[in-house]
């Protein structure tokens, strides 16, 4: 594969990253998106053999519409979604994918340990790779519930036996997202210390 033009390099990218919440109306290629996912499959994996899948869903109505069907349940959930998201769900031009013009769902069929680990590792390498290329994303995880409901699975494109693990939320940003404060890393101890 072409490697793709990135903007800056991986600890860049990492330092840069922010999960964007606002984005343009320009459309994100296919080729990139191709890109992208083969930055998501180069991730570590325990299964070779059952590697994760991904639904890709490029229809702004269709996913205005999922995100009618699965607002109400925000509403029935609090114990997963917190008073924040629960208001803001309320408001008539709510969307839970912000609008973004594309989502990736990274799916397992598989059921073994950590089948679940790689598809969030891919989900990594694709935001990061995305991050590089002066895209955004976002995790979703609000829409996982809704995904794994007999009536809602299927409207997600998500075939039966395969599970939605990540949904992100994938476009061009529209402005700055917003910083949200780190705490440093906790270092519970240190073999040998580097203070001897
Ligand atoms: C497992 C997981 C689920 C998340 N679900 C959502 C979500 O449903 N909606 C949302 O806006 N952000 C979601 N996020 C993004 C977090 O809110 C965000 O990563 C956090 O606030 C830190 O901000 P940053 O990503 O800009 O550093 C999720 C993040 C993770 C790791």
């Amino acid at each position: 594969m072409q490697t793709p033009q990135t903007e800056m390099d991986i600890f860049q990218a990492i330092l840069a990253r922010r999960s964007v919440r606002s984005y343009t109306r320009q459309r994100v290629t296919h080729k990139t998106i191709m890109a992208l996912l083969t930055g998501a499959a180069r991730a570590p994996a325990v299964l070779h053999e059952e590697p994760c899948a991904f639904v890709i869903i490029q229809d702004r109505e269709l996913l205005q519409t999922l995100s009618d069907y699965t607002r109400p349940l925000l509403n029935t959930r609090p114990e997963i979604y917190d008073n924040v998201s629960i208001q803001v769900s309320n408001h008539p031009d709510f969307n839970l994918f912000y609008d973004a013009g594309t989502l990736i769902i990274i799916c397992t069929r598989s059921a073994a340990p950590f089948a679940e680990a790689n598809c969030w590792l891919a989900a990594e390498n694709l935001i990061l790779a995305a991050c590089g290329m002066n895209l955004g994303t976002c995790i979703i995880g609000a829409a996982l519930p809704a995904m794994k409901t007999l009536e809602l699975k299927p409207r997600f494109g998500i075939p039966d036996q395969f599970e939605a693990v990540v949904p992100i939320v994938l476009g061009w940003p529209r402005g700055e997202a917003r910083r949200v404060p780190r705490k440093a890393p906790v270092i519970v101890n240190m073999i040998p210390s580097l203070l001897d």
